[in-house]
């Protein structure tokens, strides 16, 4: 089994857009990013964002609200970064408290800004396979991963587990998209599908996004598949200095036994999101200013 080092990965696009971002002659493209509340996942994943947008050359501002914010001081805010020339792509962390609208606030962001690629018509141009739009950070990651680990899609069986906005649904419109790095047949499975692990089990490629620890066993993969573990769980440890650690949708060590290629958490999936995020800031700042 090979393991898929995102970390590695990553590296060489910061590095790419790194060169990218200093061949613009000083102008920089910068990135809002809106948390509301304490939750620790979210003020984790927002703090990573920044130290890799401040080692490519991105501006990013960090905006938190209290958590008791309403709906309409979070549209203002949101209103002011459209109209600011200065902020290239806007981010609102999910998941918000869930008294707001997260839709309604993805929709607020103007869809030359959506740096999330959460927007309808960003979710309209992938559908339409136009290249114009923003895709979804984790969803382009997870293609860029296979596509840079050699993994052919062609008429390979994806499936994926997890149908959500933010992952299942887009991973699913790219990996069947009729471009050369795709073309694959998709199944997309979800809480209610029945048997599950028949299914599975047909997956050349398994895309787990489902959110639970360990929810992948080894008789649920193929012999030879490639698992793309896209779960960032955490999970209590007494152990550790932090009080927990972090583990994915699949049992690493049983399905390690079986796949051919399969990403760790963390150091997977996890870094290619924010890689692409970044990519797509450089994207929107070149729509905006070129
Ligand atoms: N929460 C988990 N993943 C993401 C993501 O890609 N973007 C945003 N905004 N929030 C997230």
């Amino acid at each position: 089994m090979e393991l898929i080092d995102g970390n590695r990965i990553s590296a060489e696009i910061i590095e790419e857009l790194k060169t990218d971002v200093a061949a613009m002659d000083g102008a920089k493209p910068c990135v809002a990013f809106i948390r509301v509340g304490e939750d620790p996942a979210s003020v984790s994943y927002v703090r990573k964002k920044e130290k890799v947008a401040r080692e490519i050359g991105i501006e990013s501002r960090l905006t938190v609200l209290p958590e008791t914010v309403s709906q309409d001081e979070l549209f203002a805010l949101i209103d002011g970064f459209n109209q600011d020339p200065f902020v290239s792509g806007i981010l609102i962390q999910s998941p918000l408290p869930s008294h707001l609208d997260e839709l309604a606030a993805f929709r607020k962001v103007l869809p030359e800004k959506d740096v999330d690629g959460f927007h309808t018509v960003n979710l309209g141009l992938l559908c339409q396979e136009d290249d114009a739009g923003f895709v979804a950070c984790t969803p382009a990651g997870i293609m860029e991963l296979l596509r840079r680990s050699k993994v052919d899609l062609a008429g390979k069986h994806v499936v994926v587990l997890g149908r959500s906005l933010i992952v299942g649904k887009p991973v699913a419109l790219l990996a069947l998209q009729k471009k050369d790095w795709a073309n694959a047949t998709v199944t997309v499975c979800h809480s209610r599908t029945n048997n599950l692990a028949e299914i599975t089990r047909q997956a050349d490629v398994l895309i787990a996004a489902i959110g639970k620890a360990g929810f992948v066993s080894g008789d649920m993969v193929k012999d030879g598949a490639v698992v793309i573990d896209v779960g960032i769980n955490r999970i209590p440890d007494p152990s550790r200095k932090s009080g927990y650690r972090l583990t994915g949708d699949v049992q690493f060590e049983a399905v390690s036994a079986k796949a051919s290629k399969l990403t760790p958490v963390p150091g997977g999936v996890g870094p290619m999101t924010v890689a692409m995020l970044m990519r797509n800031t450089v994207k929107a700042f070149r729509r905006q200013h070129f």
